[in-house]
């Protein structure tokens, strides 16, 4: 309960205007005494909330953690993370814990997120380095209502809406099909989905979204710093964690209802921001190498590369751009 009342004070709070105690508490249908013992719990998570004398609270600012105050009151009603959110120090990886919640009947849209992953995952097996209190790495519970084969949906959604929050705070990216963002040359977010389905139907689909966002070259590992950028290097100053968390899920939302009602105008948008189409591209599956010119998107979200042996249609795979930017990074850690 003292927890849902600090939610509450830190949405009354959102706007930076002072706010009395019996305005509050009259809000809420609390007592002036849950008020004051809010505003207690909020400054000692870090908020800092002025007080002053015979006028009330405002917030100046909010902490640089990406606690459920600091973020859910900055979402538009309905979003991801409305109906749920789970903040941790640490976890091995978000998107198991979420698989977990999502086990146990946590609402569609339920959000889980950490300031450090121990042991975060990446596509094909490869790990996601997620450096302490820097970065984002959160998951969200889905339930869409699409086939299996569709899920590449829900991973252009996570891509544009990394994309889209970037954007929002100064930086200008390019999506390489099919789950990473890069910023120039280097990988600055990926995407993870992973499902649990049978043949025809998805039952549940945790979209895990890893974005480097304040995080320093020093935070990764020697072999994956030539490859790596944040989203503090490329607008040249640290960002608003919490800021950045709020657009990407208010965004991943908007998508994720296109994705259901109109594909095609996702789609749209993938090929326009991506960087991949056009290009010639090798495409490396375990063992397998194919060579071409990526042509297309299809509706499943598949990439189309024309080779001298004809057009072939790519599901899974590590792209590399022949001589331009995200070349290498197939081998990238991150
Ligand atoms: C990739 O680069 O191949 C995808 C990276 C996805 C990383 C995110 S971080 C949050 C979520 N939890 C994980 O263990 N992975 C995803």
């Amino acid at each position: 309960m003292p927890q849902r009342t600090s939610l509450g004070v830190a949405r009354v709070l959102h706007d930076g205007a002072v706010h009395s105690g019996a305005e509050i508490a009259r809000a809420l249908g609390v007592s002036r005494a849950a008020v004051h013992k809010s505003v207690e719990a909020l400054r000692r998570a870090g908020f800092t909330i002025r007080a002053a004398a015979g006028e009330g609270y405002a917030l100046q600012a909010p902490p640089d953690r990406l606690v459920e105050e600091a973020v859910v009151p900055a979402l538009p009603a309905g979003a991801f993370g409305t109906a749920g959110w789970e903040h941790h120090d640490v976890l091995d990886s978000t998107n198991t814990r979420a698989a977990a919640l999502a086990r146990e009947g946590a609402p569609h849209g339920t959000v889980v997120v950490a300031e450090e992953q121990t042991a975060g995952r990446g596509r094909r097996g490869r790990t996601f380095v997620s450096p302490p209190g820097t970065g984002v790495y959160l998951s969200v519970v889905l339930r869409p209502p699409l086939r299996p084969t569709q899920a590449t949906r829900l991973t252009f959604c996570g891509a544009l809406a990394v994309m889209d929050a970037a954007r929002a705070h100064g930086v200008e990216t390019r999506m390489k099909w099919p789950n990473d963002v890069f910023a120039g040359e280097r990988k600055l977010a990926g995407i993870l989905t992973e499902l649990s389905a049978d043949m025809d139907r998805i039952h549940q689909a945790i979209v895990g979204i890893g974005v480097n966002v304040n995080t320093p070259a020093r935070a990764f590992p020697r072999d994956v710093r030539a490859l790596a950028t944040s989203v503090r290097e490329a607008a040249g100053h640290a960002v608003d964690r919490p800021g950045v968390v709020a657009a990407l899920l208010a965004s991943l939302t908007a998508w994720y209802t296109m994705a259901l009602t109109d594909f095609p105008g996702v789609l749209r948008e993938v090929r326009a921001r991506t960087l991949t189409l056009g290009r010639n591209v090798r495409v490396v599956d375990g063992t397998q190498v194919l060579e071409g010119v990526a042509e297309d998107l299809d509706d499943d979200g598949a990439l189309w590369v024309g080779t001298e042996a004809g057009r072939v249609r790519v599901v899974a795979g590590d792209v590399e751009l022949a001589g331009g930017a995200g070349g290498g990074s197939a081998r990238a850690r991150q």
